[in-house]
């Protein structure tokens, strides 16, 4: 299996066939567990993604556009079939690319795909429009037509399920796909869209297009003839996209970044806080939009809570991906470990202390340590800036006011949790933390059936559920006059 990988170089995906770039272009993606290069991909220019932009159109107003919506919804049915029959496969490549552990792709992210898939499956045929009886003297209805073609841009913390996350409601819909997976992972996202070709989807309805974003994803954001830009990945980039969209005035929904905080009153249960804590800045190396990376700890447990933190992140165990028993894989490329060193030392030298961690584990590979800093202030750069690495900062507060003062002052807002058993302060929490989702009592789960999104520099717009029907669609009116 590795071998094969190893010596494959993976053209683009379109209009149903695998097509080199057209300047014969290719980039390699690497394994940052161990700097390994596993495979060379083509690499997409502008010409490349007008080719797709065009593939998709044509498919949206043929093949695609005339197939019936339950149709659509086995189609994806099938996929997901497909998707079960090749997890092994699947999972190790999304693994090697990305430094994610096998044991949490199985265990969450490959659920999560299928769960979104037939969720929105079993949606396609359920996007109804309304008798809305407005006059005596006409019928008028709407009915939710697709948008068209949609460009599908997705990071590398989560590429299989992030990139599921646009795909599935976009097809079901009746869209068009053009999808920009990230540079540093771009193999799980071809070989999804091979078996959807596999599964049966007409030439062009998913094509995949692996290249920069300062180019390929550019040149979608800029395409005159895609409807719709759907991005999840950091807030620099999703200001690009609103410039870029200008253009033909494209629907953007943007999923970015976050410093969500999490908190802990001492009537909680600090047992299981601490280890959802833990997990919730430490699961996928600190690589996730909504990480706790700020925890919110009431002063009369802040040291014990800090301690036991602290021994929870040196119990983690660091190594490789693709063993069962590693707790923590490495940040997905050496830029990104670089950045995520930085911010320790930005920390140190702001006069935050480190309870544990703050270096970089072994020699070979993009490991750091679990680390924790202590004596951190509400102004400091690490308290303020996403990190997007294993790096938790502990924060005391003394009463409810100031933990959501502290909690609501970053110019983030995609999640937030509180720890207490008073239900008149959970409800308090949930009313005026400023955040897309509160959790409470618990920290980080997702359900595709519920929205998700943020506000401020964590984007706008929900997907998920119902609300991503509404991201590709949009209601037409149809007035008939009857006469009187
Ligand atoms: P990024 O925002 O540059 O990459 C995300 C996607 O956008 C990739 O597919 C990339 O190719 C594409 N892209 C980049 N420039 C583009 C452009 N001008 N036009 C169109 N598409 C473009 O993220 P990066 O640089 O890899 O990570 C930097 C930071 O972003 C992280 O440290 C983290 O703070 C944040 N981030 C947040 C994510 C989230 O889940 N909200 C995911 C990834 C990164
Ligand atoms: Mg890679």
């Amino acid at each position: 299996m590795l071998e094969r990988i190893s010596v494959q170089t993976h053209d683009l995906i379109i209009d149903g066939r695998r097509v080199p770039a057209s300047t014969g272009r290719t980039f390699d993606t690497l394994n940052p567990a161990n700097d390994a290069i596993i495979a060379r991909v083509a690499e997409a220019g502008p010409e490349d993604i007008d080719a797709a932009v065009r593939s998709s159109r044509t498919a949206f107003e043929g093949a695609w556009g005339h197939t019936k919506a339950s149709e659509r919804g086995a189609l994806m049915l099938k996929l997901a079939d497909l998707i079960r029959r090749d997890e092994d496969e699947l999972v190790q490549l999304e693994a090697l690319d990305s430094g994610k552990t096998v044991s949490a792709i199985r265990r969450q992210d490959l659920p999560a795909v299928l769960d979104t898939l037939v969720y929105y499956a079993g949606m396609a045929d359920k996007i109804n429009g309304q008798v809305i009886p407005a006059r005596t003297d006409a019928l008028t209805y709407t009915v939710r037509e697709p948008l068209g073609v949609v460009g599908a841009i997705i990071p590398w913390n989560f590429p299989l399920m992030i990139g599921m996350w646009k795909i599935a409601p976009a097809l079901a819909c009746g869209c068009t796909v053009v999808l920009k997976p990230a540079e540093l992972t771009p193999l799980t996202a071809l070989k999804i869209g091979e078996l959807a070709l596999e599964a049966g989807f007409p030439a062009g309805v998913l094509n995949v297009v692996p290249g920069f974003g300062k180019v390929a994803g550019q040149a979608l954001v800029d395409h005159m003839d895609v409807d719709k830009i759907t991005f999840t990945g950091s807030p620099g980039v999703g200001r690009q996209i609103l410039h870029g969209a200008t253009g033909n005035l494209k629907r953007v929904t943007l999923e970015l970044g976050g410093k969500s905080a999490n908190i802990i009153f001492p009537d909680g249960d600090i047992d299981t806080a601490i280890k959802a804590a833990a997990s919730g800045i430490f699961f996928n190396t600190g690589q996730v939009c909504s990480a706790g990376s700020r925890i919110l700890v009431h002063e009369s447990i802040h040291d014990d809570v800090v301690q036991r933190l602290a021994a929870r992140a040196k119990s983690i165990r660091l190594g490789d991906p693709l063993e069962t028993a590693t707790g923590m894989g490495p940040l997905v490329s050496e830029v990104q470990m670089n950045r995520v060193l930085n911010y320790i030392d930005i920390g140190r030298r702001e006069g935050a202390s480190i309870v544990t961690g703050g270096s970089r584990h072994g020699v070979a590979g993009c490991f750091v340590e679990p680390t924790v800093f202590a004596g951190v202030k509400h102004e400091m750069r690490i308290s303020q800036e996403e990190i997007f690495g294993p790096v938790a900062v502990v924060i005391p507060f003394k009463d409810e006011e100031e933990a959501i003062r502290l909690a609501n002052g970053t110019v983030y807002g995609l999640a937030a949790g509180v720890w207490t058993a008073d239900i008149g302060r959970a409800h308090r929490f949930t009313r005026r933390l400023k955040a897309g989702t509160v959790w409470v009592n618990t920290y980080g789960p997702t359900d595709i059936r519920l929205p998700w999104g943020g506000a401020r520099d964590s984007g706008f717009g929900r997907e998920h559920g119902e609300a991503a029907i509404d991201n590709f669609t949009e209601p037409k009116v149809v007035w008939i006059n009857i006469g009187r």
